[in-house]
């Protein structure tokens, strides 16, 4: 294990910092309240905390607008706050990376203020203006065709100084021009404040994005709304296939242009100074792992969390299978489930998908959270988890249009009714649905009111799920060996304290089984292999292995079971049932 590093052993636990403790009682979690809550983590089990954008920033895309690389917001406290945060999680040996947005700043930001000023603003350069094609401010004008991902025209014009400048995501969000060599700079002197601060790393935001063509030509395609129109009428498999490719095409000359890798290359250099310290790129494009050691740490599976429904043991074998064989040598596998921008675990994988309405829960969505975990912390990689999904947090939809906080639900609403002619109820969950709202609401930590995350008579930024009221929710569910958080505490702890899990080869048995998963995880340095076998069927099994094994000990179950050795031929499973058995 010595010869592994710290980030390859550790679980990760995402913080969305606007949801997550409220110290100050003002409706918005803050470093005060996220330090309190620090041995609520050290007891769940994790190992490393990504914190979501704590930058100052006017918030248009919930903090993905930076307006200060290096600085706290002021409504989550002061820099010595953050500081405090970050002694205070080391002390209980959690290592802390930061969000690092490198494609864009905020429209906010003093160097996008200075760019705008005027065309020879020595920032001018800072960002991508262009002179549009024809009449200003007509849409023939544009500097070409690209979209912003997040709708509309990727151009938007300026008024003050007759260009358009270019923005991949909101307008609010110019892009940073990574072509001139003084933002490379500035850019690298941020991450040298913090690393220099103690940051163990960085999560580092949409890095495919960071370059675009340089002679920005017209892409080929169709346009952003006519596939948007193709995607809300698409029905089958086929369909949706050929908008992916659509959608690819679309971007091809905004996003993965190869720059980017030298670019990573020379952080990875700067980083490397620094003792021990991780990049993780959002980005599930394993080029980005380099050579293996010589770009970013990680990258995320995110194929894995994209099935259509239920996850299912032919599913995640398949992913495996291709992502595993696909790495470079030396490179880390990293897993994730969840995050800020996608639905709840325990929404989408559960029994049904979330189809339009209100998300309720079935029967067997509580036995699959715990199955989804348990993938989590048994498959090869680095895992990272989402705040809230270890008490089972649902995606909760916003039945006001004017309760919105994230602006693609905003973009979308009106949209919706205007362009696609829906009802102004099917635009209302439709907008809710596609938004990223649903999965941010605050922590639930108790049964009181606000469900314990600020005051009863403070409107939080977002209101809380009310489902808190159910059981669904830190205090209560401590108190109920049951859990479904007394079941993440369990399985972490048996992770921890089991090697293999953490650095053993993944070896896949019985590949066509349908209704269950079951991989040996072997770890010749450790001495140890482990069997798991992870039951996705509402059936008990009974299932053969024929592994010459003399002895075995149980690890880890969902179920209650004997401590001392199970028989393998045949192994009776539980409906659901994790399993987790050390052979020798
Ligand atoms: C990815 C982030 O996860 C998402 O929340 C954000 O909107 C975009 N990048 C733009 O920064
Ligand atoms: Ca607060």
């Amino acid at each position: 294990m010595e010869k592994y590093k710290w980030w390859q052993k550790a679980v990760f636990y995402q913080i969305y910092p606007h949801s997550f403790a409220d110290g100050n009682g003002d409706g918005i979690s803050d470093f005060p309240g996220m330090t309190a809550k620090l041995d609520y983590l050290q007891d769940l089990g994790i190992d490393g905390i990504w914190l979501s954008p704590h930058y100052p920033s006017p918030f248009y895309d919930c903090g993905y607008d930076v307006s200060d690389y290096t600085d706290v917001s002021p409504e989550y406290g002061t820099l010595a706050d953050f500081k405090h945060f970050l002694d205070e999680a080391h002390q209980r040996n959690i290592r802390v990376i930061l969000d690092m947005v490198l494609n864009h700043t905020s429209d906010q930001h003093q160097w996008f203020r200075e760019s705008r000023s005027s065309r020879d603003n020595p920032k001018r350069d800072w960002y991508i203006w262009r002179d549009g094609k024809g009449e200003q401010g007509s849409l023939d004008g544009l500097p070409n065709n690209w979209d912003s991902t997040f709708g509309g025209s990727a151009w938007e014009y300026d008024s003050a100084t007759g260009q358009y400048y270019y923005h991949f995501f909101f307008k609010e969000q110019p892009d940073l021009n990574w072509r001139n060599p003084e933002v490379i700079q500035a850019m690298w002197d941020a991450v040298r404040f913090w690393l220099d601060m103690g940051v163990d790393g960085f999560r580092l935001d949409a890095v495919s994005t960071v370059y675009e063509h340089p002679d920005l030509p017209d892409h080929p395609g169709q346009s952003m709304i006519e596939l948007q129109q193709a995607y809300i009428n698409a029905k089958t498999r086929e369909e949706f296939d050929q908008q992916e490719k659509a959608w690819q095409a679309l971007f091809q000359y905004q996003i993965d242009l190869p720059e980017v890798h030298n670019l990573m290359k020379d952080l990875r250099q700067l980083v490397d100074q620094y003792e021990d310290r991780v990049l993780v790129g959002e980005t599930d494009d394993l080029r980005f792992y380099g050579s293996g050691d010589d770009e970013l740490h990680l990258i995320f599976n995110f194929p894995l969390m994209q099935s259509d429904g239920p996850l299912t043991p032919t599913w995640i074998r398949d992913n495996q299978k291709s992502r595993l064989a696909s790495l470079p040598p030396q490179a880390w596998p990293c897993n994730t489930l969840g995050n800020h921008d996608n639905s709840r675990v325990f929404s989408r994988f559960g029994e049904g998908s979330v189809e339009l309405g209100l998300p309720e829960p079935h029967t067997n969505d509580a036995s699959r959270a715990r199955l989804s975990l348990a993938l989590m912390l048994t498959l090869l990689g680095t895992p990272f988890l989402y705040n809230g999904e270890e008490i089972g947090m649902t995606d909760y939809y916003l039945n006001d249009p004017a309760l919105f906080r994230d602006n693609t639900s905003t973009y979308a609403y009106p949209l919706l009714i205007n362009l696609a002619g829906k009802s102004p109820e099917e635009a209302l969950k439709m907008a809710a649905m596609f938004g990223r709202d649903k999965c941010r609401t605050p922590m639930q930590w108790s049964n009181a009111p606000n469900g314990g995350f600020c005051p009863a008579d403070v409107t939080p930024w977002l209101p809380v799920n009310p489902n808190y009221a159910k059981g669904i929710n830190v205090a209560d569910q401590e108190k109920d060996p049951g859990s479904l958080l007394n079941f993440y505490k369990r399985m972490l702890r048996a992770r921890r304290s089991t090697p293999a899990l953490i650095t053993g080869d993944y070896t896949p048995l019985h590949e066509k089984a349908e209704n269950y998963l079951a991989f040996l995880r072997i770890a010749p340095q450790e001495g140890q292999k482990c069997l798991v076998v992870l039951n996705y069927s509402d059936q008990e099994l009974e299932i053969s292995f024929n592994l010459p094994a003399k002895q075995a000990r149980l690890i880890f179950s969902s179920h209650t079971r004997r401590s001392q050795v199970e028989s393998l031929n045949p192994l009776n499973l539980q409906p659901y049932e994790v399993f987790i058995m050390e052979l020798t």
